[in-house]
């Protein structure tokens, strides 16, 4: 059976390498089935996912809301367009602007794209006002997306170098107030900044860093534009991560997407007034955006997100998650050079840069899901409703592994 799983997997593997672009670099494993934390890979084999689809399964795998939902959604009607009025696709921007800072919302299919959505926002408020303003401004190791205006606002060499020339944006030191202070100029027109690096090593905000960045932005006029694609939806124990932080420091504008609809591909940008009517009719859309499949499953994982139980409960596990975290940590001092991230974004960085994939590759052996940010920390993102048991499954076999490392 086992042997049957690995060939079939190959067989794919091959199929795969003849049709599709090669983006996505090898590939071993290959999913048929899951529920809750749990995936089953085509020979029956079972993973516990402690990556949750990077951080997009929020209730895990086929959970019965997002189903029940999809599945009553689908009998009705999956698709009409933006030509017409969508209900689901209201009801859920009533949620987001209920829970959040924001006043409006434009929905479309990923993170990338919500990020294009408010560098347009960003130029369309300035230009409407008549201020020439094209100045952006992102930070060092950010990840905003791979289109080409997340692109140039994603700071990281390996993402840009073959596809310059990009639009200009300023590079600033991440949890660096003064060098953020020397890049922001009543010349900016936005600011993008991650509350938690997720793909660029999982280094968190400090809040003195953001409220440096709030008092700057305010000053000089520019729009301050968190990037939650990764840390919304109740990833980090609150429904977002900006909330840890007290509404003061609320943004003006924010992107959202992975967790928002539990596995469908859905993204979000949310403004507050003024810039929330800086759009007019024509100039943004998105064909698919906010369409009555994906906003029916996002109402459903909304309210379960948003229900203060919930994230009670999400809160409760990201502390166990740390406890047991801090002990490994402990243990295993000679390794480990610290712990990343806040709530279920959890991250494990390792002294030795070769170990870090090593142990990934190691925990997928032993049918352990895990991930990385950046090339030095494990990456792990569970859908939130891991239980406490399968955190004890997940640590021990990472506290083994570690252990193993030379
Ligand atoms: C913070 C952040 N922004 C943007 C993106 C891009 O999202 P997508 O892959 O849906 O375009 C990601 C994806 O990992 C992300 O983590």
């Amino acid at each position: 059976m086992r042997q049957a799983g690995a060939v079939a997997a190959r067989f794919l593997a091959r199929r795969a390498d003849r049709v599709l672009m090669n983006t996505y670099g090898p590939r071993t494993l290959a999913f048929s089935r899951g529920r809750g934390v749990w995936a089953w890979d085509s020979s029956g084999k079972k993973y516990l996912d402690l990556l949750g689809g990077v951080a997009v399964n929020s209730l895990g795998h086929n959970h019965p809301a997002v189903r029940r939902a999809v599945e009553s959604q689908a009998r009705k009607i999956i698709h009409a367009s933006n030509l017409y009025l969508i209900e689901p696709q209201i009801a859920l921007a009533e949620r987001l602007v209920r829970e959040t800072f924001a006043d409006r919302i434009f929905f479309c299919n990923s993170g990338a794209e919500a990020n294009e959505a408010a560098l347009k926002l960003a130029r369309k408020y300035f230009y409407a006002k008549g201020e020439r303003r094209d100045q952006l401004v992102s930070f060092q190791n950010s990840f905003h997306g791979r289109t080409t205006g997340a692109l140039a606002l994603t700071a990281q060499e390996k993402y840009q170098k073959p596809f310059r020339p990009l639009i200009g944006v300023e590079t600033a030191l991440y949890n660096d107030l003064s060098d953020a202070s020397r890049k922001i100029t009543n010349r900016t027109a936005a600011v993008f900044v991650e509350l938690v690096q997720g793909e660029g090593g999982m280094e968190t905000a400090t809040p003195t860093f953001l409220a440096g960045l709030r008092r700057i932005c305010s000053k000089h006029g520019a729009i301050l534009v968190y990037d939650e694609v990764q840390t919304g939806n109740a990833r980090t124990g609150e429904l977002y991560a900006y909330m840890h932080y007290g509404a003061r420091l609320a943004p003006d504008l924010m992107t959202t997407a992975k967790g928002l609809a539990g596995g469908l591909p859905i993204a979000a940008l949310l403004a507050r007034k003024p810039f929330s009517e800086a759009f007019e009719a024509g100039d943004h859309a998105a064909t698919f955006g906010g369409n009555f499949l994906v906003c029916a499953a996002g109402c459903a994982v909304f309210d379960i997100l948003s229900s203060p139980a919930f994230l009670k409960m999400v809160h409760r596990r990201a502390e166990f998650l740390w406890s047991r975290l801090r002990r490994i940590e402990t243990r295993h001092a000679d390794k480990i050079e610290g712990l990343r991230g806040i709530g279920l974004m959890a991250g494990i960085r390792l002294k030795n840069p070769h170990s870090s994939r090593a142990l990934r590759d190691r925990l997928h052996a032993r049918r352990i899901l895990a991930g990385m940010s950046g090339d030095r920390v494990l990456r792990l993102t569970p859908p939130l409703i891991i239980s406490e048991r399968e955190i004890e499954i997940g640590l021990r076999a990472i506290d083994e592994e570690i252990e193993k490392i030379r």
